[in-house]
């Protein structure tokens, strides 16, 4: 609170001093015709003497150490304005190298979660299919980025193949699926996989690119979409714009809302094609998944106990399996509400479930972050309780069941408009939606590489302004 009142008053005290200037020049611009015009006649003809000297001596005398095109000076990057001269180029567009890493980054990842279950080795891992899960989105910007440019018009980047033309390096690592490789194997029955020596292997690799150690990383973009994929190397990493779901796992100086994006989960069920309205939404309140978990987590238990015995109320423990994403869809169908407690980490990804069933969102989730919140305000189609006022006894149904019907529709009719945004199979969806993020990010990243290439390394004991911290803006929750 404090933080952001110290800043909205700093915001005001620099900008009321811009008016009286601007009003006390006003009257010397207007006296200025009345000055005699031999003055002007003298000016203009000492500008023109002026420049007769630059013309000659430019002809005559050019030197060595001026550039060799004035208009854009090799300092400057004026590259961008210069170029959109020609309307075919795009110049507005950002231009993304993928790197081509090696395999045991990508697809090889895809062969050891195979093997792991039994799978048996593939002579060609490039044959292998991505396996679904909630943070796919790493497949789908990779699939995206490997679709000749031609295929990709579309999108708000270009794809280069030359490196010396990007602006943007993007490192299609399989982060979240590596994570999970072993996810469920007891210990000894698995493969013997590490998902940790395959981040270490990541940051030697990066680190020995060309690229890389050009801008400190800076001008990188890595996915990391499980809240725990890459905790082992995001220190090494933190330069780059992280794509994540959330900043539960980071701390303030590793991710922040000004450098990183945040991306969806992908959802996993069936999208609700029928009407608005609640005709068909008999229950008030849908929640299903695990009821016991870590941290933030922990309401998850509690509400269950307000809950669970509500009669319009369906609150079910059911941990991810096709069975249970059966019945999840069916509910989500079936209420005019859906539950969004935070999980281990704020996010999960049940909200986008909820969004594209048209069942309205309910976020009890104090520290959340949500995708693309410059374009879209949550406020039209969630409802947001703070976590202490959830938890009182009879708040949340009282709150839900006072929400009249067109209220209800208003909400479904909004969700239908935003739900492309959640959608990565969308032609214009989640997958375009991010890379105009990253794009926009493109003018703080070539800021971080010119200030650091002069940066003094030092020790500070207290925050300094570089300290681009997510949780300043993250933590003040309101209703
Ligand atoms: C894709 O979506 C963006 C906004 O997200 C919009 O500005 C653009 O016009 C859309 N493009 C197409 C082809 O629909
Ligand atoms: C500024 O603060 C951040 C975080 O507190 C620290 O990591 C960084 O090194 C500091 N920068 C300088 C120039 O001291
Ligand atoms: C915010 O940052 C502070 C200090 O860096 C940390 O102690 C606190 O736990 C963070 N809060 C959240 C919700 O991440």
């Amino acid at each position: 609170m404090k933080t952001r009142k110290a800043t909205a008053a700093r915001a005001s005290s620099s900008a009321s001093p811009s008016p009286s200037p601007s009003s006390s020049t006003l009257p010397l611009l207007s006296n200025m015709p009345r000055k005699s015009s031999l003055f002007k006649h003298t000016l203009i003809a000492t500008v023109f003497f002026l420049l007769a000297i630059y013309a000659f001596f430019s002809t005559f005398f050019h030197s060595p150490l001026s550039p060799p095109d004035s208009s854009s000076p090799s300092f400057l990057d004026l590259d961008r304005i210069s170029s959109q001269e020609n309307p075919n180029d795009s110049p507005h567009k950002v231009k993304v190298f993928m790197y081509d890493l090696p395999h045991k980054f990508t697809f090889g990842i895809i062969q050891q979660h195979s093997l792991a279950r039994g799978g048996s080795p593939v002579p060609d891992v490039t044959t292998l299919k991505y396996p679904g899960h909630q943070h796919m989105h790493e497949w789908f910007l990779f699939s995206d980025l490997s679709r000749p440019q031609s295929d990709r018009l579309g999108s708000p980047v270009i794809k280069v193949t030359d490196p010396e033309e990007a602006d943007l390096f993007y490192v299609p690592v399989f982060s979240s699926l590596s994570l999970i490789v072993n996810a469920g194997r007891p210990p000894g029955s698995g493969s013997d996989y590490s998902d940790e020596e395959m981040q270490n292997q990541l940051v030697d690799w990066l680190k020995g690119q060309e690229y890389w150690k050009r801008n400190n990383g800076w001008d990188h973009v890595i996915i990391a979409g499980d809240p725990n994929a890459l905790y082992r190397g995001v220190d090494h990493v933190k330069n780059a714009v992280l794509l994540v779901s959330d900043f539960g796992r980071l701390r303030p100086d590793q991710g922040s809302l000004v450098k990183d994006v945040i991306i969806p989960y992908s959802h996993r069920i069936s999208a609700y094609t029928g009407d608005f309205g609640v005709k068909d939404r008999k229950t008030s309140l849908f929640f299903m998944g695990n009821r016991y978990r870590k941290e933030g987590g922990k309401i998850r238990d509690l509400l269950f106990q307000i809950l669970e015995n509500e009669d319009d109320v369906v609150i079910k423990h059911g941990t991810q399996s096709r069975e249970n994403r059966r019945a999840a869809s069916r509910g989500m169908h079936t209420s005019k509400f859906c539950l969004n407690p935070a999980g281990d980490t704020p996010s999960a990804c049940r909200l986008f479930d909820s969004i594209v069933s048209l069942c309205v969102p309910v976020i009890v989730s104090d520290s959340i972050e949500l995708p693309f919140e410059d374009i879209i305000d949550y406020k039209k189609f969630s409802v947001f309780v703070e976590t202490t006022t959830a938890l009182k006894p009879g708040y949340l149904v009282s709150l839900l069941r006072k929400v009249p019907e067109e209220q209800i529709i208003e909400y479904q009719k909004a969700m239908k408009e935003v739900r492309r945004y959640y959608d990565y199979t969308h032609p214009n969806g989640t997958v375009n939606e991010i890379w105009r993020q990253v794009s926009q990010k493109l003018p703080l990243i070539k800021y971080m590489i010119n200030r650091d290439k002069r940066l003094v390394k030092r020790e500070l004991s207290e925050p300094n302004c570089s300290c681009l911290c997510s949780n300043q803006t993250g933590m003040i929750s309101s209703l």
